[in-house]
């Protein structure tokens, strides 16, 4: 059995070209953690963001040595710690949280606690799944903030990113009446999920959930006295007119994400990949992203 494992970090965060291949010790998984093989790993705009040291500059990265990179996975259990019943060689999928670390899921192995994991459905691919925990949780844990809509209208911007196609059906799921604003080609995509369209908005929507990070240009589309939620948790927009602004944070939740995960696998909830690649190639992947126009992740496959 190999004592250590490859995984992609940054040393100093200065963009695509600065992730390199490191190998780093196997832990064992302590009490109530399991250590997995990753099958796939999200890249999400995060990644692209920390690759690029704008955390280290917030003063929210204080790493001596390297930077993780990834926050999502899907792969296998192959460890388990003290208390832990799941078995070996389950399927699952999970969430890594946090700005500050030396590990990420851009890695060929993965020592998480049990309760940030779910198991992925038989008729989810992994690849599949690996696209849904931390766009899936942000979405989920962004209408926990907006709660019931009573028929409210809601404007999703960004309805054809992977944080906003998720917020379009769980946010009619609690009773708001949604439109997306997206570029134009995405038509089909967001009326698909159920919601009005647009490519323009006007102000007065009683909710803007901004997934197009718009700031204050989507505070100043809220009624006065509405709600704003941001993904931005390292600038918040200021508010407005009575208007309530929020910024949503992407927590691990195991419970959550297996009703996710289960919503991914009927199809009520869409999983979409641009491109598999291979781990060592992450900043092929970054640079590819970072061009926008992508609809769908790339996930690498270590
Ligand atoms: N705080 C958290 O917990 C959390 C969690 C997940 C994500 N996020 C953040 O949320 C944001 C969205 O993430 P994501 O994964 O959904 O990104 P994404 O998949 O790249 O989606 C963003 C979408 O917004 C579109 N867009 C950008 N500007 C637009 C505009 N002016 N009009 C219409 N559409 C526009 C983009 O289109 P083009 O590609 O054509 O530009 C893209 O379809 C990112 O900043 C990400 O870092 C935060």
């Amino acid at each position: 059995m190999a004592t250590t494992f490859r995984t992609a970090v940054v040393r100093s965060p200065e963009g695509p070209d600065a992730i390199e291949m490191i190998e780093v010790p196997l832990a064992e998984p302590g009490p109530g953690q399991v250590r997995l093989a990753i099958a796939g790993a999200g890249v999400n705009p995060v990644d692209l963001a920390v690759a690029a040291g704008v955390f280290h500059r917030l003063g929210m990265v204080h790493q001596p040595g390297h930077t993780g990179l990834g926050w999502d996975f899907a792969g296998t259990v192959e460890a388990v710690g003290p208390g832990v019943g799941l078995p070996v060689g389950s399927r699952v999928a999970g969430l890594v949280d946090g700005f500050d670390r030396d590990f990420g899921t851009y890695a060929e192995r993965l020592v998480i606690a049990v309760d940030d994991i779910a198991v992925v459905p038989g008729n989810l691919d992994l690849i599949a799944a690996a696209t849904v925990p931390v766009n899936g949780l942000a979405a989920a844990q962004l209408v926990d903030l907006l709660g019931d809509g009573a028929g409210r209208r809601l404007l999703v911007t960004g309805a054809a990113g992977a944080v906003g196609a998720y917020v379009i059906p769980l946010a009619q799921d609690r009773g708001w009446r949604v439109t997306g604003l997206a570029r134009a080609g995405d038509e089909e995509f967001v009326r698909g999920l159920g919601a009005d369209f647009t490519t323009t908005a006007e102000p007065g929507w009683d909710a803007v959930a901004d997934g197009a990070v718009l700031q204050e240009r989507g505070v100043e589309l809220v009624r006065d006295g509405g709600d704003f939620v941001g993904m931005q948790p390292g600038s918040v927009p200021v508010g407005v007119r009575g208007v309530r602004v929020r910024v949503v944070v992407a927590r691990p939740d195991g419970a959550r994400l297996a009703t996710l995960l289960a919503a991914a696998a009927d199809g009520r909830l869409p999983t979409r990949v641009h491109a598999v690649l291979p781990l060592d190639r992450a900043a092929d992947a970054h640079r590819a992203f970072a061009g926008g126009g992508v609809r769908g992740r790339y996930v690498l496959r270590p």
